[in-house]
């Protein structure tokens, strides 16, 4: 298993490229699938959560192409099956968006139970009673979810709890349902708006995603497009934190700015400097950082895939900070590691009480997942000393190239899977 071998304590300086969201790029390619003419979608990142629902689609007959390493061209037009492959799609929690793509356009759908980052205990309750309410049967047999339908017929969905994965699920499902749907307290995340858009691409009538009320007119079929996706928000949000961490100056390039708010609000609370531009951020950091408040949120709120690269930011800034999980319940499992290298956090229910510490301490940890594991990446660079991450295939489910972006900003970062690597990493930098 690969690890990351980290010297920390210089500061990052230069110029990133951000790539296309991962979760935006999950439900547009599931949501691929309900047309039968061929779709061409771009600026999808080279992500292991990508590829894995890539394969999972290839078993049911969907042909893939991919004529340069972020475009994907996919042909749905000879599925045949509706039974989603168990060994690979369990590994990634969006599989689930199959369950609604495959059933607005089959009627049917049969996916294992999602599996994902072990962050909460992720319900799917909104995702059934939204099916339901389309008329579906829903059960859940043998671990996965079992979905058919005579005819989906549009209604009106109120979901008790605002769920990015529910709201997307339902929203492809009612595209080819008969009727209109109303979503009431709908997610408004930047990629329930993308899906939306490259759905109303592809000819379907959706209109207010974006606010918390959604409404579709169902169409017959949905035809061929191309489409390029949303840049990675929580992505960018991870290098503008990895930038205010060490006291470094780095222009994130390729962003929607305003996707960006909560965290550039939360980074200028903290003494950071950000400017904006039309579609890069500027994030420099003094010393020393000062404390706030965090809660995580819904968008336009702190997002939940944030919380981790704050706490690391706010560990070592001065006096006493606060962040509060607002989302998912079980968030907070690498404060452990952190406090391993050196970080005074206490974690109270869904509350984390930070006292900043001047520095971090190199040590050997691993990653629990996707988001903890690069903000430890974080916490490394910003620590004295040699880090080991073990575990990084975590990171690699949501970050392409991740370490290869972070020398390039002048991080002393190898990927290692020997220890004759972890030797010549000392000669290079110890
Ligand atoms: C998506 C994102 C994930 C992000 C999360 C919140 C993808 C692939 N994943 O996850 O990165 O952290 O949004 O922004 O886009 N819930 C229920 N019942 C349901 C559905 C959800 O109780 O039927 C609860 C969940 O347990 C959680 C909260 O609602 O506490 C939010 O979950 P949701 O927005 O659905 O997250 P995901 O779509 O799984």
């Amino acid at each position: 298993m690969d690890r990351y071998a980290i010297q920390g304590g210089e500061p990052l300086v230069g110029e990133v490229q951000i790539g296309g969201a991962k979760n935006a790029s999950l439900a547009i390619l599931a949501a691929a699938v309900m047309t039968d003419s061929k779709v061409n979608i771009e600026n999808v990142p080279d992500v292991t959560d990508v590829n894995v629902l890539l394969k999972a689609m290839e078993r049911i007959g969907v042909k893939v192409e991919r004529p340069d390493r972020h475009t994907v061209v996919m042909d749905s037009s000879n599925i045949d099956s509706c039974v989603i492959d168990d060994e690979y799609i369990k590994r990634i929690r969006a599989s689930y968006y199959l369950v609604g793509a495959l059933l607005g356009k089959t009627r049917q759908a049969e996916v294992p139970l999602p599996g994902g980052c072990n962050i909460g205990v992720r319900a799917i309750d909104q995702h059934i009673k939204g099916f339901k309410a389309l008329g579906a049967k829903v059960r859940i047999q043998h671990g996965c979810i079992i979905a058919d339908a005579d005819e989906l017929r549009g209604n009106h969905v109120f979901f008790d709890k605002v769920s990015v994965g529910a709201t997307i699920n339902i929203m492809m499902a009612a595209c080819l349902a008969v009727g209109k749907t109303i979503i009431e307290n709908a997610a408004k995340e930047p990629h329930v708006v993308d899906l939306a858009n490259f759905l109303n691409s592809m000819g379907a009538n959706i209109k207010g995603a974006g606010t918390d009320v959604i409404r579709i007119k169902g169409v017959e079929k949905l035809h061929g497009t191309t489409y390029a996706v949303i840049p990675d928000q929580i992505e960018a949000g991870t290098f503008m934190l990895a930038s205010a961490a060490t006291h470094g100056d780095v222009m994130v390039r390729g962003v929607i700015p305003k996707h960006l708010e909560s965290i550039t609000a939360k980074l200028c609370e903290i003494g950071c400097h950000v400017t904006e531009y039309d579609d890069a951020v500027r994030v420099s950091a003094p010393e020393p950082l000062t404390s706030t408040q965090v809660k995580t949120l819904p968008y336009p709120g702190f997002p939940t895939d944030m919380q981790p690269q704050i706490t690391v930011a706010l560990g070592l800034a001065q006096g006493t900070s606060i962040v509060t999980e607002g989302i998912f319940e079980n968030r907070f499992k690498y404060v452990e590691e952190l406090i391993r290298m050196g970080a005074s956090i206490k974690v109270e229910g869904n509350m984390a009480v930070i006292t900043g510490v001047q520095k971090y301490t190199g040590a050997s940890i691993s990653a629990p997942d996707l988001r903890a594991g690069a903000a430890l990446v974080i916490a490394a660079l910003a620590a004295e000393g040699e880090t080991i991450i073990e575990d990084t295939s975590f990171i690699e489910r949501g970050y392409e190239a991740f370490e290869v972006k972070l020398r390039e900003l002048g991080a002393r970062i190898e990927r290692i899977s020997s220890d004759k690597d972890l030797t010549k990493f000392h000669l290079r930098f110890a």
